[in-house]
């Protein structure tokens, strides 16, 4: 048993970026910012005087902590990580330690209270986003240098007053914590994310923490936001995305990803060993675009149905083929390993695996169980071992059609 167990079978979470920032939406009197809504006041140099009064306005009659956890778990989700704290500074709690929180908005409830209650009773793991370094409210924090003169911050201050104070409350007053996700450390001394991290476990040595602490201090790797690595991984990693353009609610932006992409984004993340955290955006409400959550609705319908290809796999690390036809995962329990065949072959109707060495005990097309046709065989001049596995004429789901390998022992691939 390791404390990475439940995040490594997780696979895919709920990410919501929610703050003061969604008033604005990304505009600031008519005028856009340059990029994520949440970083409108940096972007936009927002005197901190004019950016508070935001909080006056603050009010989500719309909210429910509820509408998100179900949703989750009905879109096949495993945990939630909610923004306590982005690099504005605001907090989405009762803290004790600023007054600059969502006690004193028109609102005047913890919102980091009422979804961690609601992961609880709906048996969701509950994560928490805090930005330990950017807060733009603070005279010592970073990032704001058009408020506050460079040369007279001193980081240490802001740090033991409101970092360490704020994560501790965090650890303290909302039940069990799956991770804490820390984010643009830039360059904080080391020995303050190692503190930072001591503190972590010492409230509660089961919390994980993701590397975005700095200086190897987490857990497990957090890859660049919106990223896929090109090579199948034997390390815990998680790749954080958008459904559009922003992680904090932009008005201006009606796409979203589709259900296809989310799920390609799924298989291709799980498939070389990492998981996905899919972020939603809420408006000034508390609600997050339709469109998006469509695309998350249909993408939860394929996985109630082809669950099994994601849930309970793993990757085969360092497999050595790119396959032009979509990407595999891989059931150890279940000795099956399952194809996901996003481009169908339009001619011959079959696709081939190269490199695989386990032998084939059955192949099933998931969509209605049949049986399929395929072939196996090593050639030992080239030493290459081939499998075709012969699909229907017609594609079954354009999505993702997924064919279920099953194998006569543990998956095992050639090195080139
Ligand atoms: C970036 C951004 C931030 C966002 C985060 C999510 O580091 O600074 O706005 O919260 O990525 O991964």
């Amino acid at each position: 048993m390791s404390k990475l167990d439940w995040f490594k079978e997780a696979k895919y979470g709920l990410f919501i970026h929610f703050g003061i920032y969604a008033l604005p939406g990304g505009e600031w009197h008519g005028v856009p910012s340059p990029h994520g809504s949440e970083w409108i006041m940096k972007n936009m140099k927002i005197p901190y005087s004019e950016y508070k009064e935001l909080a006056k306005k603050f009010d989500p009659k719309s909210f429910d902590p509820y509408y998100y956890v179900r949703n989750a778990k009905k879109w096949g989700m495993k945990y939630l990580t909610f923004t306590a704290k982005h690099h504005d500074g605001f907090a989405m709690y009762d803290t004790k330690v600023s007054d600059y929180n969502v006690m004193n908005t028109p609102y005047g409830k913890d919102i980091v209270k009422q979804l961690a209650d609601a992961c609880a009773e709906e048996g969701l793991t509950f994560c928490i986003y805090y930005s330990q370094m950017q807060d733009w409210e603070h005279p010592d924090g970073e990032g704001n240098n058009w408020d506050f003169d460079p040369e007279k911050k001193d980081f240490k201050r802001y740090f033991y007053d409101k970092c360490i104070p704020q994560v501790k409350e965090l650890l303290t007053n909302y039940g069990k914590v799956g991770m804490m996700w820390f984010d643009t450390p830039y360059d904080m001394p080391e020995e303050l994310c190692r503190e930072l991290a001591e503190v972590v476990r010492a409230c509660q040595p089961d919390c994980l923490i993701n590397s975005r602490i700095g200086y190897g201090y987490g857990d497990f790797r957090e890859v660049a936001d919106n990223t896929i690595p090109v090579l199948s991984r034997r390390d815990v990693w998680e790749s954080p995305m958008t459904m559009n353009s922003s992680w904090g609610y932009i008005k201006r932006d009606k796409t979203s990803k589709s259900s296809a992409d989310v799920l390609q984004n799924l298989v291709r993340i799980v498939g070389k060993g990492g998981n996905l955290l899919l972020n939603l955006g809420p408006d000034e409400n508390g609600l997050p675009p339709k469109v998006c959550t469509d695309a998350l609705d249909s993408a939860g319908k394929w996985l109630e149905k082809y669950g099994d290809s994601i849930f309970g796999t793993t990757n085969i690390p360092n497999f050595p083929y790119l396959l032009p036809w979509g990407d595999l995962t891989y059931s150890a329990i279940r000795k099956t390993l399952y194809f996901h065949v996003k481009n169908y072959p339009a001619f011959p109707h079959r696709v081939l695996l190269t490199g695989l060495q386990t032998k084939v005990r059955s192949v099933t097309l998931m969509y209605d169980g049949s049986k399929l046709k395929y072939s196996q065989s090593y050639e030992p001049g080239r030493d290459e071992h081939r499998l075709y596995v012969f699909l229907p004429e017609v594609c079954p789901d354009p999505d993702d059609t997924v064919v279920a390998v099953e194998l006569e022992g543990e998956a095992t691939a050639q090195t080139i």
